[in-house]
């Protein structure tokens, strides 16, 4: 499948497939952080990429990182000598405590704070770590998205479903890999609030069509829709990781449109965005990923994902860095 240009992309000095041979990353000094202690297989290919263009890259992780007030700069990421990267590239926060996420993510804020341009940066990670406020987001920009109620207590929850005449999903609200996921269609089959962290997710289960449980993962940058896959589980819970099998998808304008706006919605540079069909017909936004894996995507993808992202970042990293300049 080759790349699909949205109908409404954001703006960019021009579209990757012009650019191919001509982006020039060197003199760039780019920091790309990964999942601490994992040989990443989608770093090694986002590395090679942006090394292809000129850039130098150096890998590390946010746990290495530091807040030093002996630096000028007050942050200290491995490799560059309390200099900072001109892009920063976050394909994992990884995994930690409440306190180390939070230290993590002010990092990342500190980052954008300081003029680097971070691909996706602090508030965007948190947008779409949080399951409610992504639904938050969708809706208030008017993106179908299933009925959803998110709240606190075991009380809260049994008032809201006292005379359910549906099925609902229950979600963890930093959930992932379709982990923890389950249904509920009475009061009575309400998890105790320590099941779920004192937080209740609840949406509306989209009823599928003759039995077919299928959804659709797009993977997009904030300038294309770059691959998409239609995802069809034996189980209503669809993820790859659940044993769904992968087969490639071509959106049509439809789904370019709804993804491009979800991406908006959510002001995202990457994401995957899971879709699906209502038995009526609509087209719904389940949830935005903003560090999303390709590794089942890329198995049935003609393009090379990591390549064309590589690319959009490099793009977005150029514009930043020549706006900077202009602004001086
Ligand atoms: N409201 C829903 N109706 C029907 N299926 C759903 C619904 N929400 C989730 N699913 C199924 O569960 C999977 C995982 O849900 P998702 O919201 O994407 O969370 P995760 O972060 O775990 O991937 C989806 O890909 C889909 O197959
Ligand atoms: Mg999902």
């Amino acid at each position: 499948m080759n790349a699909i240009t949205s109908t409404a992309p954001s703006p960019r000095p021009s579209p990757p497939g012009e650019t191919e041979n001509k982006l020039d990353g060197s003199g760039l000094h780019l920091a790309l952080l990964i999942e601490e202690g994992r040989g990443e297989w989608h770093a090694r290919r986002i590395v090679r990429s942006l090394e292809a263009m000129g850039a130098r890259v150096t890998v590390s992780s946010l746990p290495h990182c530091a807040f030093d007030t002996a630096l000028a700069s007050g942050i200290d990421i491995p490799g560059f000598k309390g200099e900072l990267p001109d892009g920063v590239f976050v394909r994992s926060i990884s995994a930690g405590t409440l306190e180390q996420i939070t230290f993590r993510l002010g990092l990342l804020h500190a980052l954008r704070e300081s003029g680097v341009r971070v691909w996706n940066d602090a508030r965007v990670v948190e947008r779409c770590v949080d399951k409610s406020q992504t639904t938050f987001l969708l809706h208030k920009a008017g993106i179908a998205t299933p009925r959803t109620r998110v709240c606190e207590t075991e009380a809260h929850a049994r008032d809201y479903t006292a005379d359910l005449a549906r099925t609902l999903v229950m979600k963890p609200l930093f959930g992932s890999q379709g982990k923890g996921i389950g249904q509920i269609t009475s009061p009575e089959q309400l998890p105790p609030g320590a099941a779920v962290d004192h937080i209740y997710y609840m949406q509306d289960f989209v009823t599928p069509a003759d039995d077919v449980f299928e959804d659709w993962r797009v993977l997009a940058t904030r300038h294309r829709i770059v691959a998409a896959m239609t995802r069809r589980g034996k189980t209503w819970v669809t993820n790859i990781h659940q044993g769904a099998a992968a087969r490639t998808h071509t959106p049509d304008a439809e789904m370019a449109a709804i993804s491009m706006a979800a991406m908006r919605a959510i002001d995202a540079d990457y994401a995957g965005i899971d879709l699906i069909r209502t038995a009526k017909g609509e087209l719904q936004v389940l949830e935005v990923n903003s560090n999303p894996a390709w590794r089942g995507l890329q198995s049935v993808a003609d393009i090379n994902i990591a390549q064309a992202i590589a690319e959009d970042f490099l793009v977005t990293v150029l514009a930043h860095r020549s706006a900077q300049r202009a602004a001086t």
